[in-house]
C-alpha cells in the first residue's frame, strides 16, 4: 500500500511582455515503497574524507520522499525485485558523471506538488522552482515581484513531491545581492525549509564572492549567466547576450567560485559550445543551442499552458490550455443542460 505524502539582438515586444512565460516574458520522510510493497530506503552513502565536495554531497543526497496514495505506477517505479538500490534524488556527482559520459541533462520548471510529481515520474533529471513563478503562476509582467517567502512556499510543495530529480530553487531578486552574509541566510532558508537541494543565482563575475560564500556555507549553487531576466530594467528588455569575453569570464568565474553547474540563457550556440567545452562542470542551456550539457525550459511553455508569443527557443509539446478550455466548456454545458451529475455520480 502506498502512503499519502506528501542578448544585443532585440527581441520582439510581445516577447518582452509575456516572454516565454518565464521572464515577463505528505508526506513524511520515510523509506520509499515500490508498487509491489518492497521497501527501498537505504542509508545514504557517507561522504569520504578525501572528497572535497563532501559537504555538498551531504546536502544533496537526501532521503526519499513519498508518493501519494492515488498515484498510478510510472515507468520509474519499475524497479526489479532484485534491485535493492534506493530510490534517491540525483546529485551533483550524478550530473558531473552525466557530463563526462556525454549524457544530456534534462531540466524543467515546477511550482507545485502535482506538476513536480508528474515531471519526476516522467524521469526529468532536475526540477527548477524558477522565479518564472512570478509570471506563469502569479501573473506578473516580469520576475522582479516574487518574494523569498513566496518562492519558499512553492519550493516546499515541489520539494515534498520529488523522489528522483535534483530540485533547484531560484533566489529571487535581490535576495543574493544584499551582501554575502545575508545571501547565505536567505539561501539557507531555502534549503532548510523546502527539502530542495540547491539554489540558482543570476550572476556575473562580479558575484564571485557570493557564489564562493554560499558554497563555503555548504549551499550548492547553479550559476545563471547570459540573459538575466532580473536585470530587465537595466538591460531595457530581453536581449540575446553577445559579449563573448564577458560570457566566458562569467561562466569560468562561476565555476572557479564553486558553482556546480552553469545555466546559460539566450546566448549564441557558438559561444555556448565554447563555454561547454571550457568548463568542467555541466552547462544547462535555454536559448543557448544544442551543444550544452543539458537543456531547460519553462514547463508552462512546453505544455502549452500559456497563450501569446512563444520565444524561438521554446518548443511546445502539448496544448493543455486548449484541453482545459474545452473540458471546462463541456462541464459548464453539462451542468446547464442537467447532464451532470448523472445517477452513478450521485448518492442514494
Ligand atoms: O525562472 C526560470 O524559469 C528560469 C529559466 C531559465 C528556466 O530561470
Amino acid at each position: 500500500m502506498r502512503l499519502r505524502r506528501s542578448a544585443s539582438e532585440p527581441v520582439p515586444n510581445a516577447f518582452r511582455l509575456r516572454c516565454a512565460a518565464h521572464w515577463g516574458g505528505t508526506n513524511s520522510h520515510r523509506l520509499a515503497t515500490t508498487s509491489s510493497g518492497t521497501k527501498l530506503g537505504a542509508p545514504r552513502p557517507l561522504p569520504t574524507d578525501h572528497d572535497p565536495h563532501h559537504r555538498l554531497l551531504s546536502v544533496v543526497d537526501q532521503p526519499v520522499t513519498m508518493r501519494s496514495m492515488n498515484d498510478a505506477p510510472s515507468p520509474n517505479d519499475a524497479q526489479s525485485p532484485s534491485d535493492t538500490r534506493p530510490i534517491r534524488r540525483k546529485t551533483i556527482p550524478d550530473f558531473q558523471q552525466m557530463k563526462s559520459a556525454g549524457q544530456r541533462i534534462t531540466m524543467l520548471t515546477a511550482y507545485d506538488f502535482p506538476m513536480a510529481q508528474l515531471l519526476d515520474d516522467a524521469g526529468v533529471d532536475a526540477i527548477l522552482v524558477g522565479d518564472s513563478l512570478s509570471v506563469v503562476v502569479q501573473g506578473h509582467e516580469n520576475t522582479i515581484p516574487v518574494t523569498l517567502d513566496e518562492i519558499i512556499y512553492h519550493a516546499e510543495l515541489v520539494g515534498r513531491a520529488v523522489n528522483r530529480a535534483m530540485v533547484i530553487v531560484d533566489m529571487p531578486f535581490p535576495t543574493y545581492r544584499v551582501g554575502v552574509h545575508k545571501a547565505i541566510e536567505n539561501a539557507a532558508r531555502i534549503l532548510k525549509e523546502t527539502r530542495c537541494q540547491a539554489v540558482k543565482l543570476e550572476c556575473g563575475a562580479e558575484q564571485a564572492d557570493v557564489i564562493a560564500g554560499l558554497v563555503g556555507a555548504g549551499i550548492p549553487v547553479m550559476a545563471h549567466v547570459g540573459l538575466s531576466p532580473q536585470a530587465v530594467h537595466q538591460l531595457g528588455g530581453y536581449k540575446v547576450q553577445r559579449d563573448e569575453d564577458r560570457l566566458l569570464n562569467d561562466a569560468v568565474t562561476a565555476e572557479r567560485s564553486g558553482a556546480f553547474a552553469v545555466l546559460m540563457e539566450c546566448i549564441s550556440s557558438t559561444v555556448a559550445s565554447k563555454i561547454t567545452e571550457t568548463l568542467t562542470v555541466p552547462t544547462i542551456g535555454i536559448g543557448a543551442g544544442p551543444a550544452c550539457d543539458g537543456q531547460v525550459l519553462v514547463t508552462h511553455d512546453v505544455l502549452g499552458l500559456t497563450s501569446g508569443y512563444i520565444p524561438r527557443f521554446a518548443r511546445r509539446y502539448a496544448n493543455l490550455a486548449e484541453t482545459i478550455r474545452r473540458a471546462a466548456d463541456q462541464y459548464c454545458d453539462d451542468v446547464r443542460q442537467g447532464r451532470f451529475p448523472a445517477g452513478e455520480e450521485s448518492y442514494k
